[in-house]
C-alpha cells in the first residue's frame, strides 16, 4: 500500500480551501505543504498562517515541508498551526540531531529531506531518530520539474539499510511524480509519494489519485 500527498503548491490558491477539501474527498492519503524562503531555494511560497487557516478543513495528516534556512526559529509556529510530520533539509541544519529533537519535543514526527545531489549516506546516522526521509527528485523551489531518474539509485541503498538495521523509517518521493515515474520508486523501497502537477493540473483530481496509485500499486 502506498500513500499520497497532493503538495498544495500546485493548487489554486484564490480558492485554497475548498482545493484541499478537493483532494481529500478524492482520495489523498497526506497533503504536502511546501514552505519556501527565497534563501534556501530560490522561490517564496507561504508560512504558517496560511497552514493555520486550511487545517480545520482537512482531517488528514499535514506533511510540512521547510525548505528554509534556519528552521529551528520557525518549528513552533507549524507544530501549533497543526502539523504532523516536520521535515528539514540536511543542507539546511549544521546540527540535525538538535533540530530533530526540537520537531519531536512539539509531539510531531521529524523527517530530513535530501538534494538529489546529497550523498544518502550523510544521513545513516540519524535514521534512528528520525519517521520520514523524503528523498528529491527535483532540485527544490518550484513545482512542475521533471524527475531526475539518477536518485532511484539512493532509494535503494536507502531502503536496504532501512530493512537491514530494522527501522521504522518511511520513505518519502518529491518532484515530477506521475503515473510513470512513481514506478521505478515503488520498485526501489519508497512507500510515500508527493504530486503538485500531476494532481492539481488536472480536472478530475480523483481520477489523477487513482491513476498514480493504480500504477504504484501494480
Ligand atoms: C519542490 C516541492 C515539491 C513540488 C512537487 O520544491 O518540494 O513538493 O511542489 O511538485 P511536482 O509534483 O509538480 O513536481
Ligand atoms: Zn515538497
Amino acid at each position: 500500500m502506498i500513500k499520497l500527498a497532493p503538495s498544495i503548491l500546485a493548487a489554486d490558491f484564490s480558492k485554497l480551501g475548498q482545493e484541499v477539501k478537493e483532494v481529500e474527498q478524492a482520495g489523498a492519503d497526506w497533503i504536502h505543504i511546501d514552505v519556501m524562503d527565497g534563501h534556501f531555494v530560490p522561490n517564496i511560497s507561504f508560512g504558517a498562517v496560511v497552514m493555520d487557516a486550511i487545517r480545520p478543513l482537512s482531517k488528514l495528516p499535514f506533511d510540512v515541508h521547510l525548505m528554509i534556512e534556519n528552521p529551528d526559529q520557525y518549528i513552533e509556529q507549524f507544530a501549533k498551526a497543526g502539523a504532523d510530520y516536520i521535515t528539514v533539509h540536511v543542507e539546511a541544519c549544521p546540527h540535525l540531531h538538535r533540530t530533530i529533537q526540537l520537531i519531536r519535543s512539539y509531539g510531531v514526527k521529524p523527517g530530513v529531506v535530501v538534494n538529489p545531489h546529497t550523498p544518502i549516506e550523510s544521513i545513516f546516522p540519524i535514521l534512528e531518530d528520525i519517521d520520514l526521509v523524503l528523498l528529491m527528485t527535483v532540485n527544490p523551489g518550484f513545482g512542475g520539474q521533471s524527475f531526475i531518474p539518477s536518485v532511484v539509485k539512493k532509494i535503494k541503498q536507502l531502503s536496504d539499510e532501512i530493512n537491514d538495521k530494522g527501522y521504522a523509517v518511511e520513505i518519502e518521493i518529491d518532484g515530477g511524480i506521475n503515473e510513470e515515474t512513481i514506478v521505478p520508486c515503488v520498485e526501489a523501497g519508497a512507500t510515500v509519494f508527493v504530486a503538485g502537477s500531476a494532481v492539481f493540473n488536472q480536472k478530475n483530481r480523483a481520477q489523477a489519485l487513482s491513476k498514480i496509485r493504480e500504477a504504484g500499486e501494480k
